[in-house]
């Protein structure tokens, strides 16, 4: 076999074979097939498309060049959920101890933030103590003991996508559906999750910016998870402006904490209790209802568990920048738009996120909002607040608002758009 054959093919609009695919997934985790090769399929791929056939041989491909993990050890069923991305998708860390406290088993490998959405690891590394780096054995036993298990994915899994996923990135071509719904699909199926819910984000924010892509690419990672005997749905939901008032990690723990305390803004804990009760009905699991988890302490329970078995001490402050610059309304009217993509580059200029993963980030740094489109506000109340340990960078985060807030007069009819917009199993 050879690269250039199966580079051509593609090129050509060939479909590519089993054993074409087989092999240039192989020899690329190998190193025998060279970064410029792949980067010449990749764009082939992006412009030419996969067939639905191809999507699920590349995922399986993908799956088969790591370790595939296996909780069936484990006394319980495994539920997971994945999100596209978005600003302040905190609902990661409320979920897993919430589908715990309901009787499900939550194994989450996450990932750390790049560019302006956040990661799950940094938010949660604000927490003094916390470790994200944990062994199979060791993650076992945190999911025994807590039912729910938030860690960096090893080395060994999926290998083939860490390294091609880093390929993209430098050549134009991430936004190729079927190689983002492989990509994504083979990490989470090599995790070994029984059923999978997915949260893809539709908005400025997002990935997706319109419906539509966000359906397909909803739609090949269902058939991507069904093709490999894991029960898959998707929710479809607005990331146009960011979930809940905070963007930022250590903020984004705290807003977490009031949801599993049974507070917390309306939209983190409806996306929460949607998402939980899918990944419940995912794994077969009619227990506690995820509501009563959230008012009776149990969700906050497995939270405690969850932190201190990975080193956390859910008890410890969390850090706080030390500087804050507020925000005033410029006008007086109906807050009718305040977007996800400025909020969350404001963040990332604030410190919460880094531009190259070697870079280190600001556990206390972000932005929190005082209120979301539909409010009515005054000139000059307060809208947002600016946190960040170094000031010279207030200038940067204002430069990345200054576009996204729209003030509508007073008056004016606005109705904010539904969170959850559609629902594909
Ligand atoms: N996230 C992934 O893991 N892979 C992609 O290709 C895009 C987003």
């Amino acid at each position: 076999m050879d690269a250039v054959a199966v580079i051509r093919a593609k090129r050509d609009r060939a479909e590519l074979t089993d054993a074409q695919i087989d092999w240039v997934i192989d020899a690329y985790t190998r190193g025998e097939v060279a970064d410029e090769q792949m980067a010449a399929l990749a764009m082939a791929i992006l412009l030419n498309g996969m067939t639905a056939r191809e999507t699920v041989r590349w995922t399986d491909a993908m799956i088969r060049s790591g370790e595939r993990m296996d909780f069936s050890a484990l006394p319980l069923p495994t539920t997971d959920k994945h999100s596209t991305g978005g600003v302040g998708d905190k609902i990661t860390l409320p979920l897993a101890p919430l589908v715990a406290a309901c009787g499900a088993a939550v194994p989450q490998l996450s990932g750390r933030g790049l560019g302006h959405t956040g990661g799950t690891l940094d938010k949660l590394e604000s927490i003094p103590g916390w470790r994200a780096r944990l062994g199979n054995a060791e993650m076992l036993e945190v999911l025994r003991t807590a039912g729910a298990v938030i860690c960096a994915a090893g080395d060994g899994l999926a290998p083939a996508d860490r390294k091609l996923y880093a390929l993209r990135d430098v050549t134009g071509t991430v936004e190729s559906i079927p190689l983002i719904a492989s990509s994504i699909m083979s990490k989470k199926i090599a995790e070994g999750t029984g059923a999978l819910v997915l949260d893809v984000k539709v908005g400025t924010g997002a990935f997706m910016t319109s419906l539509e892509s966000a359906r397909e690419l909803a739609r090949t990672m269902v058939e991507l998870g069904r093709s490999a005997g894991v029960g898959t749905v998707a929710l479809l939901t607005g990331m146009s402006t960011p979930l809940g008032l905070t963007a930022g990690n250590a903020l984004e723990v705290r807003e977490s904490v009031e949801v599993l305390a049974g507070g917390g803004p309306a939209d983190v804990v409806e996306l929460t209790l949607a998402l939980a009760r899918e990944m419940l009905a995912g794994a077969g699991v009619r227990g506690k209802d995820p509501e009563t988890a959230l008012k009776d302490g149990s969700a906050m329970d497995h939270w405690r568990r969850m932190i201190a078995a990975q080193g956390g001490d859910p008890d410890a402050p969390l850090p706080v920048a030390r500087e804050r610059q507020v925000v005033a309304a410029p006008a007086t009217g109906v807050l009718t738009r305040l977007d996800a993509y400025a909020v969350g580059v404001a963040a990332w200029r604030l410190g919460a996120g880094r531009a190259r993963k070697e870079d280190p980030v600001q556990a206390g740094a972000g932005v929190e909002l005082h209120a979301k489109p539909g409010a009515s506000v005054t000139a000059g109340q307060p809208l947002l607040t600016l946190h960040t340990d170094t000031p010279e960078r207030f200038g940067y985060a204002l430069d990345a608002l200054a576009d996204g807030i729209d003030i509508a007069p007073v008056g004016t009819g606005f109705t904010p758009p539904p969170l959850i917009l559609d629902r594909l199993d």
